[in-house]
C-alpha cells in the first residue's frame, strides 16, 4: 500500500540540491520497492530569488523556518544548512514537535548529539545522520543493523576527502603541500579557508560520532588529540615511499585494557594495507569486529549525489519505522551509554625526522638520551648530508618502538634543548 511521506528540507545548497536530485532520479523505484511515496513538500530557502541552478517549483520554497518546523503536515525534517547553530536549535524544535530528523551535519551532531538523541527518545521520534560521516558510505546504518552482533575493538577512517586528495597528489607527483593545496582550491576540492579540513577538525567531528556508535562513548571532538597535514613535507613522503608506507590522515579509536584511545593525525600505514590504497577524494572506514573480523567500507565521502543518497537512505529508514509505528523501538543510530572511559592516545610506534649537524658522535648522543628514558629505537636512517649556511647538516629519520607521546615529546625536547640536534622536523605515528 502506498504511504505518503512528507519531508521538509532546511537549506538548498550542495547537499540540498543533491538530495532533491537523488529523489527525482529514484522516487519511482523507491515507491515500487517500499511503497513509500516520498515528497519534499517545503524547502527553507533564505534567499528565494537566488538562482540555484535546479528546477524546483517556487511554491515549495519558504523563507520562514516555522513553515517547516511547526507544520503538522510534515513527518520528517531534513537539516542541510550546516554549522552548529541555528541547526541544533532547528533540529531540537522539530523533534519537540514530534518530527523525526535527518541531518548531514557532523559539526552539530558531534557538539550536541546526546542532547538531540535524548530529545528524540523523549518525543518517540528518530534522528539519523548517516550523511554526516563519510558522505555516501553507509557506515552508520551497517553498524547499527547488519553488524549489530559484533563488539568492535578498533576503527580507523580516512574521513576527509580534501586532505586525502592533497596527500595523494603529494605522493604521486612529489609536489609540496602548499602547491597541492593551491591546485586543490582551484579545482574546488578544497575550501578557500581550508582549516577545518587540513587541521583535522572535520575528521575529529566524524570520529566523535563513530565513537558514539561503535563504543557507546561520549567524546567531544575537542578532547580528541588532533593534528593536521600542514607539516607534511616532501621528505616525509619520500621516506614513507622508500620504507614501504603511505601517509594518510587517519582518524582512529581503539579499545585498550584501560579504556578507549583515539586520535586524528597523519600516520604511516604499510603500503599493503587496504587503507593505503584509498586515493584522492575517496573515503574509507576500517573496523575490526569480534565476529566479522576486518571489514573496510570504501566510497565517496562527499559530493551532492553520494551525500544525497545517504540522506535519502535515512529518510527511507525512518519512514519504514513510522509505517510500522515502531519509531521508539529500534536501536538508535547514536548512543552514549556504555560508560567506557576515554583516556587519550595510548602508546604507538613513531616516525621522527630531525636535522643534525653532520659531525661524529651526534647519533650516539641521541640514542643514549633515548635509552636513558626507556625510549627504544627500532631503526635509524641518515640521509645524504648537504650544506646549510656555513655548516653541513643531514636529516636523521628514526623509527621508535611503542611509546606514549608525552614521554617521546619530553625526550625529544630535551635532545633539542641540549643542542644535540638542530631541529625536529616531523613526528608521526606508525600503524603496523
Ligand atoms: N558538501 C559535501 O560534500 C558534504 C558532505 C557530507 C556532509 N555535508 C554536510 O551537509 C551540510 C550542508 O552542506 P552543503 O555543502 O550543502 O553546504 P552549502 O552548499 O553551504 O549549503 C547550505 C545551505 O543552507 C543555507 N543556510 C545556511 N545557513 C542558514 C540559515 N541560518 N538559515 C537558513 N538557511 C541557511 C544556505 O543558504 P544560502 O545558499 O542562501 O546561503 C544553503 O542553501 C553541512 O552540514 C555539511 O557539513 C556536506
Amino acid at each position: 500500500m502506498k504511504q505518503l511521506i512528507r519531508v521538509g528540507m532546511l537549506g538548498i545548497g550542495n547537499i540540498g540540491r543533491g538530495t532533491w536530485q537523488a529523489l527525482a532520479m529514484n522516487h519511482d523505484r523507491i515507491l515500487e520497492s517500499t511503497g513509500l511515496d516520498i515528497e519534499i513538500v517545503k524547502i527553507l530557502n533564505r534567499h528565494p530569488d537566488k538562482d540555484r541552478g535546479i528546477d524546483i517549483p517556487k511554491e515549495k520554497y519558504t523563507a520562514e523556518v516555522g513553515d517547516i518546523l511547526d507544520n503538522p503536515e510534515i513527518d520528517i525534517v531534513v537539516e542541510l544548512i550546516g554549522g552548529i547553530e541555528p541547526a541544533t536549535e532547528y533540529m531540537a524544535r522539530a523533534l519537540s514537535n514530534g518530527k523525526s530528523v535527518v541531518t548531514a551535519n557532523k559539526a552539530a551532531i558531534a557538539a550536541n548529539g546526546r542532547y538531540l538523541v535524548d530529545l528524540a527518545q523523549q518525543n518517540h521520534v528518530l534522528i539519523r545522520c548517516e550523511a554526516a560521516v563519510a558522505g555516501g558510505i553507509p557506515i552508520l546504518t551497517s553498524l547499527t543493523t547488519a553488524l549489530l552482533s559484533n563488539s568492535f575493538s578498533e576503527v580507523h577512517g580516512i574521513l576527509n576527502g580534501t586532505t586525502n586528495y592533497i596527500l595523494t597528489q603529494m605522493t604521486e607527483y612529489g609536489n609540496d603541500y602548499a602547491q597541492v593545496l593551491k591546485e586543490a582550491q582551484n579545482k574546488g576540492f578544497a575550501e578557500a579557508d581550508p582549516a577545518a579540513d587540513v587541521e583535522g577538525y572535520d575528521a575529529a567531528n566524524k570520529l566523535s560520532i563513530l565513537m558514539s556508535i561503535i563504543f557507546g562513548a561520549e567524546v567531544s571532538p575537542e578532547d580528541i588529540p588532533t593534528r593536521g597535514i600542514t607539516t607534511i613535507a616532501r621528505e616525509d613522503i619520500e621516506y614513507s615511499l622508500n620504507a614501504g608506507y603511505r601517509i594518510k590522515l587517519l582518524a582512529s579509536a581503539k579499545k585498550g585494557k584501560k579504556g578507549l584511545y583515539a586520535n586524528v593525525e597523519p600516520v604511516l600505514i604499510p603500503a599493503g594495507h587496504p587503507l593505503a590504497a584509498v586515493s584522492n577524494e575517496f573515503n574509507a572506514v576500517f573496523v575490526k569486529g569480534n565476529a566479522v573480523d576486518d571489514l573496510m567500507f570504501y566510497g565517496r565521502g562527499a559530493g551532492p549525489l553520494p551525500t544525497g543518497s545517504a540522506v535519502l537512505g535515512d529518510i527511507i529508514g525512518i519512514a519504514r519505522k513510522l509505517e510500522k509505528d515502531s519509531a521508539y523501538d529500534i536501536v538508535p543510530q547514536l548512543r552514549y551509554d556504555s560508560g567506557v572511559k576515554f583516556i587519550g592516545e595510548g602508546a604507538s610506534k613513531y616516525y621522527v625526522r630531525m636535522t643534525v649537524t653532520d659531525r661524529p658522535g651526534v647519533l650516539g648522543r641521541i640514542t643514549t638520551t633515548f635509552g636513558q628514558f626507556g625510549v627504544s629505537v627500532e631503526a635509524v636512517r641518515q640521509e645524504a648530508p648537504y650544506e646549510s649556511g656555513k655548516e653541513r647538516v643531514a636529516a636523521l629519520i628514526f623509527r621508535i618502538f611503542e611509546v606514549e607521546r608525552p614521554l617521546l615529546y619530553y625526550v625529544l625536547n630535551k635532545i633539542l634543548n641540549e643542542n644535540i640536534i638542530k631541529s625536529i622536523d616531523n613526528i608521526m605515528r606508525i600503524e603496523d
